[in-house]
């Protein structure tokens, strides 16, 4: 078969060989004794770019999103989030099982959460009945929604209503700088009003492994206990964080490329007889459609020509986009489809 294109997730980025010579050169401690100076370096990096006061290196953005909310709550207390979140959809019900919290959904609008909607949400915390609101997440990019942006002032509505009625906002920005670059603003805008944000080195930015979990540096130390608590206090793992600091020093401009050949794709995809796909979701470099019959058989028909999705549970398939996705490919891949489909 010829060349397979993997368009599974941006998670498939291999380190550049920058990266490679920056963890053959890192200086390297015990991170748990907070003696790597490459962690270091990387915490006080991504705590400057993300806007906040510190930042705290974890193993993933799982583990990043957990550490936030084990941290940002106690069990028996409520954590509100959008209904096709990926805390909620994807994270082995974490917040149940290690928070000991009621999850409470919230339909969004292509991510975004309208205030009545979050305060139908929030119940009286004074009833003994209920599992007070505690937290609210908001993911940004939403994925399952498209890979859309949620602007500055979408963000701040946001967190202003669950402030008003005393909760604290974690942000699941595992692709908070695909959303910085789609929109043109900085990343620290769009969660300034966040009082925890996670971000991923390891999608779009082609770091092989990590994601940073920032926030004031009181709660950052209690959450570096909590990542003790789930076996994430890690070695010498400078030398993920050497990627880790080319990813944000030389791979957040980039980003705009794997958007240009996601809009590329999805404009070739719409105009195949039966797909339904709304181009006004591709935002950043996920591309979300409905194909006629089964979406299995379909991601199996596109396989067996080399293109390589992902089912959602919404029904929908997913294609993204990342580095190793060029513009010749993304042509090559609409040719492959073309071929299977409808019927050929
Ligand atoms: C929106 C979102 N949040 C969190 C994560 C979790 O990241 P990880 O796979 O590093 O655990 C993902 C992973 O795809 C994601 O898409």
């Amino acid at each position: 078969m010829d060349t397979v294109l993997n368009l599974r997730s941006d998670t498939v980025t291999k380190p550049t060989d920058e990266m490679y010579r920056a963890m053959a050169a890192a200086e390297l401690g015990d991170d748990v004794s907070r003696d790597d100076p490459t962690i270091n370096r990387l915490e006080e990096l991504a705590a400057e770019k993300i806007g906040k006061e510190a930042a705290l290196f974890v193993a993933s953005g799982t583990m990043g999103n957990l550490c936030a909310i084990v941290t940002h709550t106690h069990p028996r207390e409520s954590l509100l989030c959008e209904s096709q979140s990926h805390t909620y959809e994807h994270e082995v019900g974490g917040a149940a099982a290690l928070g000991g919290l009621l999850c409470r959904t919230i339909r969004g609008e292509r991510g975004f959460m309208a205030p009545e909607a979050i305060r139908q949400e929030i119940h009286d915390p004074e009833d003994v009945h209920v599992a007070p609101a505690t937290l609210l997440s908001i993911e940004n990019t939403h994925n399952a929604a498209g890979g859309v942006c949620l602007s500055a002032e979408q963000m701040k509505t946001m967190a202003d209503t669950a402030h008003a009625h005393g909760l604290k906002v974690h942000t699941d920005g595992a692709r908070i700088f695909n959303s910085a670059v789609a929109q043109g603003v900085p990343a620290a805008d769009l969660v300034a009003e966040s009082d925890s944000v996670m971000f991923c080195l390891s999608k779009g930015l082609s770091s092989p492994v990590g994601s940073l979990l920032a926030g004031p540096a009181d709660f950052v130390k209690e959450a570096r206990r909590v990542r003790k608590l789930v076996g994430g206090g890690m070695r010498q793992a400078g030398i993920l964080a050497a990627c880790g600091i080319v990813s944000l020093t030389k791979m957040v401009d980039r980003l705009a490329e794997d958007h240009a050949n996601a809009r590329l794709l999805a404009e070739g995809l719409a105009e195949l007889p039966g797909i339904e796909l709304d181009l006004d979701t591709v935002q950043t470099n996920l591309v979300f459609f409905r194909p006629p019959g089964d979406p299995d058989d379909f991601l199996q028909r596109c396989a067996e020509v080399g293109v390589l999705g992902v089912r959602f549970p919404n029904g929908q398939v997913r294609l993204s986009l990342q580095r190793h996705i060029a513009a010749a490919d993304v042509k090559e891949a609409l040719r492959r489809i073309g071929g299977i489909w409808p019927d050929s």
